[in-house]
């Protein structure tokens, strides 16, 4: 089967499921299955609700902005979140709805397979390691099994602070380079020494100087 029709049937099987919290539309996710780099948000606003897409609400339009600074599209990547409906006004998502889409996140990852996982806040970069700080780790790289974490701010915390705006389109322009450096930077990802606390399934890498 291939990737499209892989993703729709595990679209087709997340409406079925009744064990999946919150009572909102399904945002699925949508892009290019074959991208390089796929973004991960934390869950659907009110514009994703009724448009049942991600990020097409102010926080999109600067992801987009961001997305074609660099000279790619927004059909180039593959954007979702890690809880697949909005939560009741806009709260933070929680544990357990974190968990149960779990499944399907998991799934959607091994599908498309991406060389670069780009997450926009810190829910999502926590989602993959706890022991990341937001505020510390933005902009960094990480060899995560065999693929590359690189931590965003969330644009909605962008648009909140555009104190923050300068950094957010320098490290997005460090994302072409990252693709084209991808077996170089996952095989020179060695640690200079193990973190404490740091789960075995991240490693942070140095980036050469200049990147
Ligand atoms: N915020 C998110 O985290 N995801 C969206 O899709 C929209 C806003």
């Amino acid at each position: 089967m291939d990737k499209t029709a892989e993703l729709k049937k595990l679209e087709g099987k997340m409406r079925q499921d009744k064990s999946l919290q919150l009572d909102t539309n399904l945002v699925f996710g949508e892009g290019n299955p074959d991208c390089n780099v796929m973004f991960i948000g934390e869950a659907p606003g009110e514009q994703e609700d009724i448009q049942k897409r991600p990020f097409v609400g102010k926080g999109g339009q600067l992801l987009n902005k961001m997305i074609e600074k660099i000279g790619w599209k927004r059909q180039d990547v593959y954007i979702t979140n890690i809880v697949k409906r909005r939560p009741p006004n806009n709260r933070d998502p929680l544990p357990e709805e974190i968990e149960v889409y779990k499944p399907y996140l998991t799934k959607q990852i091994e599908v498309i397979n991406p060389k670069i996982i780009a997450t926009l806040g810190r829910f999502s970069m926590n989602y993959f390691n706890p022991n990341l700080k937001i505020s510390r780790d933005h902009g960094k790289v990480f060899r995560m099994n065999g693929r590359l974490l690189v931590p965003f701010f969330h644009p909605a915390a962008v648009l909140r602070n555009p104190n923050l705006l300068d950094g957010y389109g320098k490290e997005f322009k460090r994302l072409p380079k990252i693709v084209e450096k991808f077996d170089e930077l996952l095989k020179s990802a060695v640690p200079a020494a193990p973190a404490k606390n740091e789960t075995e399934k991240t490693v942070p890498i140095n980036l050469p100087r200049p990147f």
